[in-house]
């Protein structure tokens, strides 16, 4: 079973899908920790009802930020790292320490309206000043280019005329983004066991 970390920074929508998929027993992981750059979010009432450990990390003024992660991570001996909705950039330290092991949701199909500045309603709003007919959310490794990781998941999602920002991350979240993240997730946690089970029984463990 892998050790979980989630880092959030708002709502925490998508640490409630994962927190759903794994109470629903759909990922063989457990989250031991949740991290919010940010205090008084409501992510942080998620993982206080479903009696998760939390934590916060300022990123504002801090400039240990990167070190106290890391450190938090180790002691927690954290294995996969989900950014849901998490809003800071990781330094380079923390990316090569956990490279391939951080993953991301982002709210379009990327390449497109993704990057420096393209974040939340940000990202929604992009779309339909461009006019795009169809969307989607993207669940990708982290690696040091801003949302230029190793693509895992995507799902596309129709534009409706009338669409909001707000109507349109409404219906990317519950269309894709709730549903891909735990997908992503699970799909990581079973290849890794299969891979250590393989490991260990090449090496007779
Ligand atoms: C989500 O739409 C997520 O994809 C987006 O922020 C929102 C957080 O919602 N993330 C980004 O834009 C990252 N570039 P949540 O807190 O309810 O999960």
């Amino acid at each position: 079973m892998l050790n979980i970390a989630v880092l959030v920074s708002g709502g925490g929508s998508n640490l409630q899908a994962l927190i759903d998929a794994a109470e629903a027993g759909k990922i063989d992981g457990r989250i031991v920790t949740v991290v919010s750059d940010r205090a008084g979010v409501f992510a942080l009432e998620r993982a206080k009802t479903h009696g998760i450990p939390w934590t916060v990390i300022p990123t504002k003024g801090n400039p240990d930020f990167d070190k106290q992660l890391l450190a938090h991570l180790k002691d927690h001996q954290v294995d996969l790292v989900v950014l849901a909705g998490f809003l800071s950039i990781l330094s380079d330290e923390v990316i090569d320490a956990f490279a391939m092991k951080i993953i991301n949701v982002h709210p379009s199909l990327i390449p497109s309206f993704c990057g420096g500045g393209y974040y939340g309603l940000r990202v929604h709003q992009a779309a339909l000043d461009y006019g795009v007919k169809v969307t989607g959310a993207t669940v990708h490794y982290v690696n040091n280019v801003v949302d230029g990781g190793e693509i895992i998941l995507q799902k596309a999602v129709a534009v409706q005329s009338g669409d909001t920002p707000q109507s349109l991350q409404k219906r990317v979240m519950e269309e894709a983004e709730w549903i891909i993240l735990p997908e992503a997730v699970a799909k990581i946690c079973e290849e890794r066991d299969v891979k250590h089970a393989k490991t260990c029984a090449d090496q007779r463990i």
